[in-house]
């Protein structure tokens, strides 16, 4: 198994602060940097684009960039976020009109690529692309917010992702998107994720002027 990854969404932090709420997430221990993309189109909320990414870069992160697309059409930001310096790039199938081409596009560009399932979308669409995905997102909330809670039925669900990749003998990371918290992360582990998501259950702990107000919720998950 891959090791577990703790990757917060930075859709919670303080944007007038971004890059010091970085620096104090990935000092506490924080493996991965979240980074959601949203466009008032495909998801009903407006949110950062490649240059915020850039910006992350230019700020001195080195740690691994998560982009998390919600956006329609997905292929002409591919290449904007791959010289920003996305290391992973996720899209949403229904957002693409060739998926297949989309995750080629990804790989083509240097990034690693993946396929994110709404709560309600079937798994099924991995079937003709599972050699062409790094990573699957299985979202426990209907994208667009933070601070929603986990939809339940993730579970089974998370357990049928997990068999579709050991059965395909690939090292694909099982991310898990919504509704992540400290109380039900143990669960969500034990349904086969390794790579965890949180947003408003890190960037809500503790009290602003303190740096280290994540190290204990980091450290707990
Ligand atoms: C929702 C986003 C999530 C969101 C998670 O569309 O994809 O990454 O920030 O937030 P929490 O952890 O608060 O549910
Ligand atoms: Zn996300």
């Amino acid at each position: 198994a891959l090791p577990d990854l703790i990757a917060p969404s930075i859709l919670s932090a303080d944007f007038a602060r971004l890059g010091e709420e970085v620096d104090n997430v990935l000092a506490a221990g924080a493996d991965v940097v979240h980074f959601d993309v949203m466009d008032n189109h495909y998801v009903p909320n407006l949110t950062i684009g490649p240059l915020v990414c850039e910006a992350l870069r230019k700020h001195g992160v080195t740690a691994t960039i998560d982009v998390h697309l919600m956006v329609k059409p997905v292929d002409r930001i591919i290449p904007d976020f791959a010289k920003a310096g996305a290391d992973y790039i996720t899209f949403h199938p229904e957002a693409s009109e060739h998926i297949d081409r989309s995750l080629q596009l990804v790989r083509d560009q240097g990034c690693k690529s993946g396929l994110v399932f709404n709560p309600a979308t079937p798994l099924s669409y991995l079937d003709y692309v599972m050699d062409k995905v790094d990573l699957i997102l299985l979202m426990s909330v209907n994208p667009g917010f933070g601070g929603q809670s986990f939809i339940p039925a993730t579970l089974d669900k998370l357990r049928e992702a997990r068999q579709r990749i050991d059965a395909s003998g690939r090292e694909i990371r099982l991310e898990v998107d919504g509704g992540v918290k400290v109380e039900n992360i143990a669960e969500i582990k034990a349904a086969g994720a390794d790579t965890f998501v949180a947003g408003s259950a890190i960037f809500g702990a503790g009290q602003d002027s303190d740096p280290h107000r994540y190290d204990s919720v980091i450290a707990a998950m």
